[in-house]
Parts: C-alpha cells; structure tokens; sequence
C-alpha cells in the first residue's frame, strides 16, 4: 500500500475555480480513471460535491467534519486525517489522495509519491491552489505523454 498524491495543475499552480476544475482534458480525466481504478481514493467533502456520485470502482473515502452523506456502496465518511491513516494500514490497495487543495494540504506530510498532469495554461480568477513548494522533498522520477501537449510527472519522495 502506498499513498499517493493525484493532481493536475494549471502554469500558476491553480487547481481549482469556483468548486470545480477549471479545464476539461479528456486524456487526463481517462489517466485519472484507469490509475485510480481499484484502489482507495480520498477526497474533501467539497471535491466530493464537484464529482457529483461515487467513482466507480474504487473505494470512496470521503472527508468531513461536519456534512452527512447517504449511505451508498463503496463510499465510506471519514472525519479526520488519522481515521484515513488508520483505515489505510488494513488496504492492500493504494491510497490516492485526489485532493481539494485543504486535502493535498492535510495529506502532504505522508504522500510518498506524486503524480502531476501539467495543465498547459494558466487560469485567471481561481480560487484553489498548491502550494509553489509541494515538490520541495521530492525527486522527478518518470513523465508520460498524455496527448499532444500533456504531460504527466511522477515524484517520488526523497
Ligand atoms: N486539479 C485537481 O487535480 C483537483 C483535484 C481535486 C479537487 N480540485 C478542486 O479543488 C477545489 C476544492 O478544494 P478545497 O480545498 O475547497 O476542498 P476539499 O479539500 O475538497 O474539501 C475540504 C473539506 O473537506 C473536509 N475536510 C478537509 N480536511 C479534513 C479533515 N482533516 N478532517 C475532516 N474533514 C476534513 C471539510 O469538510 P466539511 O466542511 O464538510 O467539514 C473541508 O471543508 C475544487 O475547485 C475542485 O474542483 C482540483
């Protein structure tokens, strides 16, 4: 089991506008997917409300101190940090840390690998970001094309 952090990333390290991606890149919608299938995945409750339902074919643990979901297979609540890392110890699966930014954020200290679409723009006017230092403990250790002008970065921790 390892946990890894899943991201794309605008040029001005933006990753979000208005609770929602603000870009749409189907190559990177499809690497997402068939990366994250069959593995846990962890999201903040306000990600969670941008995706709309359940990923198919992952566990969905999803974070919230205070918001209540209805239950539905496949879709565990989670109320901090520690219940995650808990839980993790029992997967023989990966953990994918799918983000907002809070998330990234609360994650950042036990993400042993990253893996970064670089979003070939920049966005005006967003309002979630990662922090220009994310990679700081990091070393570059592969990068995929996914289409003409996209490309995906893995970082493994020092
Ligand atoms: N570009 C990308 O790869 C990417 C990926 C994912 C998301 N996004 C974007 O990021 C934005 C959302 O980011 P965000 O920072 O606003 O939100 P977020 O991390 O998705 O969710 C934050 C919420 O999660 C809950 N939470 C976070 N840490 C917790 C903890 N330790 N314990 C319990 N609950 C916790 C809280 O929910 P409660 O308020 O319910 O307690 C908090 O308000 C959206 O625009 C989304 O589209 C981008």
């Amino acid at each position: 089991m390892s946990i890894i952090g899943i991201v794309a990333i605008a040029q001005n390290f933006a990753i979000g506008k208005d609770g929602k991606l603000p870009w749409h890149y189907s190559a990177d919608l499809k690497f997402f997917k068939e990366t994250t299938l069959q593995n846990a995945v962890v999201m903040g409750f306000n990600t969670w409300k941008s995706i709309g339902k359940p990923l198919p074919k992952r566990l969905n643990i999803v974070l919230s101190r205070s918001n209540s979901l209805a239950h539905q297979p496949n879709v565990l609540l989670v109320r901090s940090r520690e219940e995650v890392l808990a839980l993790a110890k029992y997967l023989n699966c990966d953990l994918y840390i799918i983000g907002g930014a809070e998330t990234y954020k609360n994650f950042a200290d036990v993400i042993e690998k990253w893996l970064v679409t670089e979003i070939p723009e920049s966005v005006a006017d967003a309002d979630a970001f990662m922090p220009h230092d994310f990679l700081e403990n990091f070393n570059l250790t592969d990068k995929m094309q996914l289409a003409d002008v996209l490309f995906v970065k893995a970082f493994q921790r020092k």
